[in-house]
């Protein structure tokens, strides 16, 4: 038993020598009555050798410098590849937010909208739901149709719980990764302000899940070409699959949701006697793979409005399959 004081903190390291062992089991055999039976190995025999010479070690108490780690992995790689992905997204996206252009596309009879300004409230185009840029709206204050509807998915992913984790590691480096020495001595958790706040994340939650339903009919609609008689046709462009695999990887994010599977199941105290338990374990499904739905539906929708952007611009072509 070693004891370690340093810096106020104590440690107590146990280290049992594996010599002591063989005492207690001759201990045992005196008291067993079955005394005929063959005896047991020593230990020495028994432990690889590398385990017998192992020596006993004090453990430094001190805490590790900021970035001070024993890992020899790239273990900042991964931090350092959230920062660029989620800085590339927040530059594009809110440069796409203040252009209040080609976010949308009716080439070939095409109806494509962009997810970054679905649904539109108030706008150019003619998916406005209650028209162009308001009277009331302030002269000196930009306007961008993407403004009404950008802050639901905004927040839903600031305060999404991988998302939380990824970016506090990425943007503060607090904490920085896992074994690797912090810059901060203390721990609030979540239970004060700002970081409160995340807590809202359950009604953006809320407030995804319809932004979702609407997606899902933008989707619909891209389905439909009208021709130069003004009749409409089902069809198929290429516009088509990326809006329909847009609200697809979305769905796969939203309905993996923490919040969700809490909402849906995780607050019964027994789930397998739950009426939910086929919906909380298809939630939870998609819960194990949180962070790829995460990535891999940010990428996408990003790429949505980059398509019907360059579409709308005319520098790519929208291509009808059928
Ligand atoms: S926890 Fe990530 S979306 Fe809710």
């Amino acid at each position: 038993m070693n004891a370690h004081a340093e810096n106020g903190e104590s440690w107590t390291i146990a280290v049992q020598s594996p010599r002591a062992a063989p005492a207690i089991d001759e201990q045992a055999n005196e008291n067993d009555s079955s005394a005929a039976a063959p005896p047991e190995p020593e230990l020495d025999e028994r432990l690889p050798a590398s385990l017998l010479i192992m020596p006993a070690t004090d453990l430094p108490a001190t805490r590790p410098a900021f970035a001070e780690t024993l890992r020899r992995d790239a273990w900042w790689m991964q931090p350092l590849v959230v920062f660029l992905g989620f800085t590339a997204f927040i530059v594009y996206s809110t440069w796409a937010a203040f252009q209040n252009a080609h976010y949308w596309f009716e080439g070939g009879g095409a109806d494509y909208l962009s997810p970054f300004a679905s649904p539109e409230i108030f706008g150019a185009s003619p998916h406005a739901l209650f028209g162009p840029k308001p009277a009331w709206w302030p002269g000196w204050l930009p306007f961008s149709a993407s403004f009404f509807v950008l802050w639901i998915p905004a927040g839903f992913r600031f305060t999404c719980y991988y998302y939380r984790g990824a970016y506090y590691k990425a943007f503060s480096a607090d904490p920085l990764a896992c074994a690797v020495g912090e810059g901060r001595k203390t721990y609030l958790g979540e239970r004060f302000f700002p970081f409160i706040l995340q807590n809202f994340h359950r009604y953006f939650f809320y407030l995804a899940f319809v932004v979702l339903f609407l997606l899902g009919y933008d989707a619909w609609k891209a389905m439909w070409f009208r021709d130069a008689q003004g009749a409409v046709h089902f069809g198929i462009g290429v516009g088509t699959i990326v809006l329909t695999v847009n609200v697809i990887l979305l769905s796969g994010y939203t309905l993996g949701c923490h919040s969700l599977r809490h909402l849906i199941g995780g607050w019964r105290d027994k789930i397998s006697k739950s009426k939910c338990g086929g919906c909380y374990n298809a939630v939870s499904c998609l819960n194990r793979k949180h962070m790829m739905w995460a990535w891999v539906s940010l990428v996408w929708v990003g790429f949505t409005d980059v398509y019907v952007r360059l579409c709308s611009m005319g520098i790519w072509q929208d291509c009808r399959l059928f």
